[in-house]
C-alpha cells in the first residue's frame, strides 16, 4: 500500500507530479492559453461584483490561503484578507454579500473551517470551498466547490493536498482575472505554460533528494531552525517551519526576512540553522541582506534559490535548487524540499513519521 516507500509522507511527496498534473490539466484550455473552470457556474458580473475576497482554513490549508492572497491580488485585483478559521468565527467579522468566502481544506470536515464558512454564509457572503474529498461536508455547505484531485492523503503531514491547493488557486486566480478583465492574456499565457512544466520539473528536485538527506543528518542534534523569506517566500518559510515541527519535533520558526531585525535576531548565534528562502526576484537584493544579518552572528544559512541565482550562492553555506520557473509558479515547486527536510529529520530522529505525537488526521473537534 504504501508502493514501495517507507511512509506514505514519503510517497505521497513523491506523488506530487502526477497530483498537480491532475489538478491542472483539466483546467487547462486545450491549447494552453486558457483557464477553463466548466464546474463554476460564474459570469463576468458575478466576478466585478466581488468587492473583496476572504480566505479561511486551518494549518497547511491556512498557508496556501496566505500564497492565494498573492495570486489574487496580483492577477485579478481583488482585495483578499485571509483568517485563520478559529480565529475568523469568532471575532465579529465585516463579511457581507459582496464578499466571497473562499474555504480551503484537505478532508473536507475541519470543525472550525466548517463552523467558519457558515458563519461568512449567515453573514449573506458566497462561497466557495477548495477540498480534496468529494462529498465532504465542507463540500456539501459550499455555494461552489473546486476540487484539488490530490488522492488520498494520508499521512498525517499534509503535502500533496498542499501543493494541489496551490494549483488550484493560481488557476482560479487566473480565472477571476479572466472574467473581471483584469488578467493581461500574455501573462496567463507565460503562467500556463510555467505550470504545465512543473509535473517535469520536479523531478530535479528529487535528483537532489540526497543532499537534503545531508541537512537532515547536520540539524537533528538542532534545537531551534529559522526559516526566513520575503513576500510569498514569507508564507513557505511558515510552511516550512510547521512541517519541521510537526513531525521532527524540532523547534520551528518563519520569519518576515525584514522582521528579523525586531526582535528575532537576538537568537540567532553561533551555528543555528536558517533556511533562507529566496526564490523571488524582485526582492531578492533585500533578502542578500537579511542573508548578510545572519552570517555576521555566525549562522549555519541553506539558501533556496531558482538556478542559476549566484548572487544568494554567494553569501550561503549550503544551497537548494529549484528549477528556473516564474515567481507564481516557483512557490510550488520550493516547498518539496521543505517537506523533504521535515521528513528525513524525522527519519533519522527515529520519530513515527506518518503518525506524529498528539496530532489527527481531521481535526473534527474544537
Ligand atoms: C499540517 C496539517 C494540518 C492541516 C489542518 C487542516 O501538515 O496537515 O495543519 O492542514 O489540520 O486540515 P484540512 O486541510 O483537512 O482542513
Amino acid at each position: 500500500e504504501k508502493g514501495g516507500f517507507e511512509h506514505f509522507m514519503l510517497k505521497e511527496i513523491y506523488e506530487q507530479p502526477k497530483a498537480i498534473r491532475d489538478t491542472m490539466s483539466c483546467r487547462i484550455a486545450n491549447d494552453g492559453t486558457h483557464v477553463v473552470f466548466d464546474e463554476l457556474k460564474w459570469t463576468p458580473e458575478d466576478v466585478k461584483s466581488i468587492d473583496k475576497i476572504l480566505i479561511t482554513a486551518c494549518g497547511t490549508a491556512y498557508h496556501a490561503g496566505l500564497l492565494a492572497k498573492y495570486f489574487i491580488e496580483k492577477i485579478a485585483k481583488i482585495p483578499v484578507e485571509v483568517d485563520i478559521a478559529s480565529e475568523y468565527r469568532y471575532r465579529d467579522p465585516l463579511t457581507d454579500h459582496k464578499t466571497l468566502c473562499i474555504v480551503i481544506s484537505q478532508s473536507g470536515e475541519t470543525i472550525d473551517t466548517l463552523a467558519a464558512l457558515k458563519e461568512a454564509k449567515r453573514r449573506g457572503a458566497r462561497s466557495l470551498a477548495v477540498t480534496n474529498v468529494l462529498g465532504s461536508s465542507i463540500s456539501r455547505e459550499a455555494d461552489q466547490v473546486v476540487y484539488t484531485w490530490a488522492g488520498p492523503e494520508i499521512a498525517v503531514a499534509s503535502t500533496k493536498a498542499y501543493t494541489t491547493q496551490l494549483v488550484a488557486l493560481l488557476l482560479l486566480s487566473l480565472y477571476m482575472g479572466q472574467l473581471n478583465g483584469e488578467l493581461d492574456a500574455e501573462l496567463e499565457g507565460n503562467i500556463l505554460s510555467d505550470l504545465m512544466n512543473v509535473p517535469d520539473q520536479c523531478q530535479q528536485i528529487f535528483d537532489h533528494v540526497e543532499d537534503i538527506h545531508a541537512y537532515a543528518n547536520q540539524f537533528k542534534e538542532k534545537e531551534d531552525v529559522f526559516f526566513i523569506g520575503r513576500s510569498m517566500d514569507y508564507a513557505l518559510a511558515m510552511e516550512g517551519a510547521l512541517k519541521l515541527k510537526e513531525i521532527s519535533y524540532i523547534h520551528a520558526e518563519a520569519y518576515a526576512g525584514g522582521e528579523l531585525k525586531h526582535g528575532t535576531l537576538a537568537l540567532i548565534i553561533s551555528g543555528v540553522p536558517v533556511i533562507a528562502l529566496a526564490t523571488q526576484r524582485n526582492v531578492e537584493e533585500k533578502m542578500i541582506s537579511n542573508i548578510k544579518e545572519v552570517k555576521a552572528r555566525d549562522a549555519f544559512v541553506v539558501g533556496v534559490v531558482q538556478e542559476h541565482d549566484t548572487e544568494v550562492a554567494k553569501c550561503v553555506d549550503a544551497i537548494i535548487t529549484i528549477p528556473k520557473t516564474s515567481n507564481f509558479v516557483v512557490p510550488i515547486m520550493t516547498v518539496i524540499p521543505l517537506q523533504l527536510l521535515a521528513y528525513y529529520t524525522a527519519v533519522v530522529r527515529g520519530n513515527d513519521v506518518d503518525k506524529p505525537r498528539n496530532l489527527a488526521k481531521s481535526v473534527t473537534v474544537e
